[in-house]
């Protein structure tokens, strides 16, 4: 590399990117909440996972807490866009809290499927992540025992159930924020191992996660760097950055404008940018900005796909 190298930077951005229908209500109940009622109003667990989304929230009144616990009595509070443990909101019921359930429509309709599935005597193997509040959340729809991780295709072979009726009684559900790829290897797995096991009614992963694979997917063919505004903790974010590794091209997570080191831009003449679902779009905006204090900029977009999916708000916020 030497001066040759530095000229204009192509700077391709990823369309659909950034906020989803259900992040977008998420914090819309939010904000809604503190007009109606008032501040505080208590959220349990970011709302979204994004930080600059949570700080712009508590700048306006409300109150972010891991437990329910922590809610005093009287306020109202709000459930995260991941979704909760059917505990939660009997718990708020029983303290007589005011609460507001901003768990987005299509993990909801995991929930349903997973309560309808155990109700017809049937066990679930649920594929996602350990520790994901979405994942605890949709474990905590139906009693203990009835549901069982699978994270890999090696959890797969490993799984402690007979198979001599081909999985007759087992269906599987997944996460909504998995990686399509991975998932299709390990429901391959599954298949293979139990012929007979029933697959979800419609695909579990939302419409927002596979879109913004598939868009990251052809940036990344096109670029020499993709750059994924999300956080550590966000699920399909890292997924983007995961999506757009396989392809070969070089890949990051950027939190912030702030944390992106330009020495990263090094040898590159087409940097693409994408955003996870709970990323928003000033961010993007603020990188790119960062990017043309380094270099002069073009940017262009790549889109793969239009998106108008929206949201009602509950029904306790209308008008
Ligand atoms: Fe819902 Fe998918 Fe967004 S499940 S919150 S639309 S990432």
């Amino acid at each position: 590399a030497g001066a040759a190298a530095l000229g204009a930077l192509k700077v391709l951005v990823a369309n659909p990117r950034g906020f989803c229908a259900g992040v977008d209500r998420a914090i819309q109940i939010v904000e809604v909440a503190l007009r109606k009622f008032g501040a505080p109003v208590y959220v349990r667990h970011e709302i979204v996972h994004n930080r600059f989304v949570v700080d712009s929230l508590r700048a306006k009144g409300a109150v972010f807490v891991e437990d329910l616990d922590e809610v005093p009595d009287g306020v109202p509070v709000v459930f995260s866009a991941h979704g909760v443990p059917k505990s939660v909101p009997a718990e708020a019921a029983r303290r007589k809290l005011f609460y507001v359930d901003a768990t987005c429509p299509l993990v909801s309709k995991v929930h349903r499927q997973a309560e309808h599935l155990i109700g017809r005597g049937r066990h679930i193997l649920f594929i996602g992540h350990q520790g994901h509040p979405e994942v605890i959340g949709t474990f905590g729809q139906v009693p203990e025992g009835e549901m069982t991780l699978i994270e890999t295709v090696e959890d797969v072979a490993a799984l402690d159930i007979d198979d001599a009726d081909g999985g007759a009684s087992l269906s599987f559900l997944t996460q909504t924020t998995l990686s399509v790829d991975d998932t299709a290897e390990i429901v391959e797995a599954l298949k293979a191992r139990f012929p007979a096991i029933q697959a979800p009614r419609g695909e579990d992963i939302c419409y927002a996660t596979s879109n913004r694979q598939e868009a990251v997917k052809v940036l990344a063919e096109k670029s020499d760097l993709v750059l994924v505004i999300g956080a550590p903790n966000s699920s399909n974010s890292v997924r983007l950055v995961e999506v757009a590794e396989r392809t070969g091209t070089r890949a990051a997570l950027v939190e912030r404008a702030d944390c992106f080191d330009p020495a990263m831009l090094q040898g590159v003449s087409t940097v693409g940018i994408t955003a996870g679902a709970s990323a928003p779009e000033v961010l993007v905006q603020e990188l790119i900005a960062r990017l043309a204090e380094e270099r002069e900029i073009a940017v262009a977009p790549v889109t793969t796909a239009e998106e108008d999916v929206v949201f009602r708000l509950p029904r306790e916020l209308r008008n």
